[in-house]
């Protein structure tokens, strides 16, 4: 037995770039429906990063999507870039006029699901995609398992991949599953969260002989830190004296606020795009279509902004027959993902230490961290890309 479902717009992916999305959609009363193979549990607890840039903060909290991002979300008006044991503050408001918030990714998921499941949307968890056809016609299809083994098939004019960088739809954009443009990094980064109050009241990324550490922030009570480390470490091997030690020698001159560690990850880089973000009627947004390292926290701003210039466009082909924003969607957000693509590179590969770095690749890292913390240019160059460049330009 197969259901049928009749909707608009079917979107894979209830992460922020399909919530949002559907969000938006149905603002301008588009109908959707919204799978994932997760299930709300997961997806609400899964660990991410907690940077949002300020166009990000603005469309969720604008749009309804996230009143608490202003509420529990902290601002951020800089950061500070550590070297050769100094600190350096990059000064966000004064040198862009904006600023970024310290918000967790599953804070707003959760935020988003509320705030769909309250406006009667059909989300469905635990549902597995299956099959996607009919891409080039303006009837194009996904079937899907539920977590009850049923089976279903949803008709719509339009296919939505949202679903992250194993993404199911890929293949029927690209043509194979693994398409891209790809980077591999030689190291990845080792995160904890832990029970203490903040160590520094602003993000500290720090490039030391030992390796890269990053001093971030969850609440007053709990800390989220990450330090360099090898992409097969084992995250349970390392006792807590050991991981405050490595954290502590990575951050020389603060004294860092240890307390009990309840989470901790290793978390693999990779630079991802896809080769098509767009065949007929089915498009990749987020992680679908892109993935960046970690470092400068890009992922879910570069998903919103992909997903703000889908909305657009949907809106122009479903509700006005107007194809031309469609047309030029890839083109238009592959300026954007490439940018995000290079800073994310650049600060990567500024800030870390690589295991076969010669004597003159170290100095020239610590030349290349100079001509940005001594320039106002070089400075400004940094926070116009940490603190988002404006969705309006797109
Ligand atoms: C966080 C993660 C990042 O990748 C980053 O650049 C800054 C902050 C975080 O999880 O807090």
């Amino acid at each position: 037995m197969i259901t049928t479902v009749r909707t608009r717009v079917a979107i894979v992916g209830a992460g922020p770039a399909g919530l949002l999305l559907s969000h938006l959609l149905a603002d301008a009363g588009i109908e959707s429906v919204v799978v994932d193979r997760r299930s709300r549990d997961e997806i609400e607890s899964t660990i991410r990063a907690g940077i949002l840039e300020q166009e990000t903060v603005r469309t969720l909290s604008e749009t309804g999507a996230s009143d608490r991002v202003l509420t529990v979300g902290n601002r951020h008006d800089g950061i500070e870039l550590h070297f050769e044991g100094e600190g350096h503050r990059i000064d966000f408001s004064s040198l862009t006029g904006r600023s970024v918030w310290l918000y967790p990714q599953h804070e707003a998921l959760k935020d988003l699901i509320a705030a769909r499941l309250a406006a009667g949307q059909d989300l469905r968890f635990e549902t597995e995609v299956t099959g996607i056809g009919d891409v080039e016609t303006d009837r194009p299809w996904i079937t899907a398992t539920a977590g009850d083994g049923s089976e279903l098939r949803i008709e719509a004019e339009f296919v939505v991949g949202a679903d992250g960088s194993r993404s199911g739809v890929r293949p029927a954009v690209t043509g194979s599953s693994s398409g891209g443009y790809f980077r591999e990094y030689p190291f990845a980064w080792f995160g904890i969260l832990c029970e203490a109050s903040p160590s520094s009241h602003e993000l500290i990324y720090s490039n030391s002989p030992h390796g890269f550490a990053l001093i971030s922030q969850r609440s007053a009570t709990v800390q989220r830190m990450y330090f360099q480390c090898d992409p097969e470490a084992d995250p349970s091997v390392l006792s807590e004296a050991e991981i405050w030690d490595t954290l502590q020698a990575r951050v020389p001159g603060t004294t860092l606020i240890e307390g009990p560690i309840f989470q901790r990850d290793v978390l693999r880089f990779r630079s991802f795009v896809a080769h098509e973000l767009r065949h007929g009627r089915a498009v990749l947004v987020g992680d679908a279509a892109h993935t960046v390292p970690p470092t400068g926290a890009k992922g879910m701003n570069l998903a919103v902004a992909d997903v703000v210039l889908l909305d657009r466009a949907l809106r122009a082909l479903l509700l006005e027959n107007d194809t031309r924003l469609i047309d030029t969607f890839a083109q238009t957000a592959l300026k954007r993902i490439w940018k995000a693509q290079h800073f994310s590179w650049w600060m990567t590969s500024m800030l870390h230490t690589a295991a076969d770095a010669s004597a003159f690749d170290r100095r020239r890292q610590v030349g290349e961290l100079r001509s940005v913390v001594e320039s106002e240019a070089g400075q400004t160059f940094l926070a116009e890309a940490y603190t988002g460049w404006p969705h309006t330009a797109q």
